[in-house]
């Protein structure tokens, strides 16, 4: 399965990259609006430059033939510029004549199996339904996933079916499970999805055996914005070290109080603590 970013925005992007995540970009005017006052193509340019694989440019234009315009001007940027179309009457009409002359097109917006069958007939290169909006209106986006995949499966469309506004990563591994070609994600996984519990404990521990037990002077969690991680962490440390001092704890934390309550209740002193504030507009 392929991994294509949500997100405009160039940083957000480069890090995915250097995870191997990257493998396209799908932008949207609300994304592209959240980088302040670029000039759109110039901006669509730069992602290029980054990604390798498809770029999807959204028509803002709400007729055909208005979008044909915006695809033909869109196409010009880079070779692997996608053209994002609204799955609406006017959106197929375009996607069809777009496609014909071999410019690619996602089609955007999809909310049924039986839109995402018109899409792949206009000659959709993407099919986009978007499961987080379903799912915000108590309706189940994987299943309407399902649906499409499973009419598609019997036929030789060269449609790429493409879970658009994920909000989580059960929605990916959902997706990976079904056989969608392609996930979305907004360019955060790296630090969120990453994290594990037991990650940062375990890596503790092996330090301390590597280093010798006691006197412990120092741990550094370093993905650990989590209290809960780093309270485990710091367990860990503390009952491989035989102690229950530690001269000095370096993490990143949510809330000192919260974090020092939480080292107080499983016993553990901190003589001298670092704590950063972290939170997730990194303040
Ligand atoms: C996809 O092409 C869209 O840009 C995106 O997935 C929309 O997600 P949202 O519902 O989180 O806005």
């Amino acid at each position: 399965m392929k991994f294509f970013l949500d997100t405009a925005s160039l940083d957000e992007i480069r890090n995915a990259a250097a995870f191997g995540i990257a493998d396209g970009v799908t932008t949207n005017p609300s994304l592209i609006a959240k980088e302040g006052n670029v000039d759109f193509k110039e901006h669509i340019a730069a992602i290029c430059k980054i990604v390798c694989g498809p770029v999807s440019a959204e028509c803002t234009s709400e007729d055909a033939e208005g979008m044909i315009s915006q695809g033909h001007d869109y196409a010009k940027i880079a070779p692997n510029v996608v053209i994002k179309c609204p799955l609406t009457r006017e959106g197929l009409k375009a996607t069809n004549k777009l496609s014909s002359e071999g410019i690619k097109v996602n089609v955007t917006l999809c909310f049924s199996a039986a839109q995402a069958i018109l899409a792949a007939k206009a000659g959709a290169s993407f099919i986009s339904p978007f499961l987080g909006r379903l799912d915000d209106i108590g309706e189940n986006g994987l299943l309407l996933l399902q649906d499409i995949i499973e009419v598609y499966r019997p036929y030789d469309w060269k449609t790429e079916v493409l879970a658009a506004s994920i909000r989580n990563p059960i929605h990916a591994i959902e997706a990976a499970r079904m056989g969608a070609d392609i996930a979305i994600h907004g360019g955060r996984p790296p630090r969120d999805v990453s994290l594990h519990f037991h990650t940062d404990p375990s890596e503790a521990r092996y330090i301390i055996d590597v280093h010798g037990p006691t006197p412990l002077h120092g741990i550094t969690t370093r993905v650990g914005y989590d209290v809960r991680t780093c309270s485990a962490a710091v367990m860990a440390a503390s009952q491989a070290s035989g102690t229950s001092v530690l001269s000095e704890v370096r993490a990143l934390y949510r809330g000192h109080q919260k974090a020092i309550e939480r080292f107080r209740s499983i016993g553990v002193d901190i003589a001298l603590a670092k704590i950063k504030s972290f939170s997730r507009s990194g303040t």
